[in-house]
């Protein structure tokens, strides 16, 4: 596991000229994807399995998380990461311990660059979902994940996953998708067989954003 320092690149500021290049949005700053560090990034690291830009899905998990809040000090991992922003949203607003997975090691550079402007840690794991095994899992309390369930394969080993975690004592999981058919197998196996929830979301900030959250479990504050 690798940590991903928050404190060397940027002093935090808000230069004017910075502002239409950048998000302001749930207490976070990213970066545009014209943003000419995220086009410098692009040149040398080309992720290859969707995690090149962040995905409207975080912004409605990011939401969610805002209106559920977390305990402070909660132990997340956020699954398929990519960017890694609603993780950081995570650390920043919540003082989360947070651990970002993703199967692809190009996403990280992309996090790391959101962690240092935002003055926060996360540690980062380079592992697909098949591989957190029970080990990887115990000591989290919650599990996120935004837009990670987008083929049928991909639900089967999310369902398994899901089914590990609670295992090992993780108390709660919840995963933003705009409502891909594979999401909705998922959702169907885990409502059956987890008790898991499926609210339908929507959102205005930072632009029109719908889609629906699975949860499973609860927290405990
Ligand atoms: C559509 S992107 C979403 C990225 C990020 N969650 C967001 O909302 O911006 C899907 C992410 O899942 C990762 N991913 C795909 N298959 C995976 C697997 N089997 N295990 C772990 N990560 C995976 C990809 O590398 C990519 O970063």
């Amino acid at each position: 596991m690798e940590k991903s320092p928050g404190k060397k690149l940027d002093d935090g500021n808000c230069p004017a000229s910075e502002g239409k290049n950048e998000i302001l949005e749930y207490g976070l700053r990213v970066f545009r994807p014209r943003h000419h560090k995220i086009r410098k990034l692009k040149r040398t690291h080309a992720a290859s399995c969707h995690g090149f830009r962040l995905w409207p899905s975080s912004w409605l998990l990011m939401d969610f998380l805002d209106r559920q809040g977390l305990p402070k000090g909660a132990r997340v991992m956020e699954l398929g990461c990519g960017w890694g922003l609603a993780g950081i949203f995570c650390a920043k607003n919540n003082g989360a311990e947070v651990t970002s997975v993703d199967i692809d090691s190009e996403v990280f550079p992309y996090l790391q660059i959101h962690t240092q402007l935002n003055h926060v840690e996360v540690s980062t794991m380079h592992l697909g979902f098949d591989d957190l095994i029970s080990g990887h899992l115990k000591g989290i309390d919650v599990m996120i994940g935004a837009d990670i369930c987008f083929l049928d394969s991909l639900a089967d080993s999310l369902k398994r996953l899901i089914c590990r975690a609670l295992g090992v004592g993780v108390q709660f999981v919840a995963i933003a998708d705009p409502g891909r058919s594979s999401f909705e197998k998922l959702s169907r196996q885990v409502v059956r067989e987890m008790h898991g929830e499926v609210q339908d979301r929507s959102i205005q900030r930072p632009y029109p954003i719908e889609g629906q959250i699975l949860k499973i479990g609860a927290l405990r504050h």
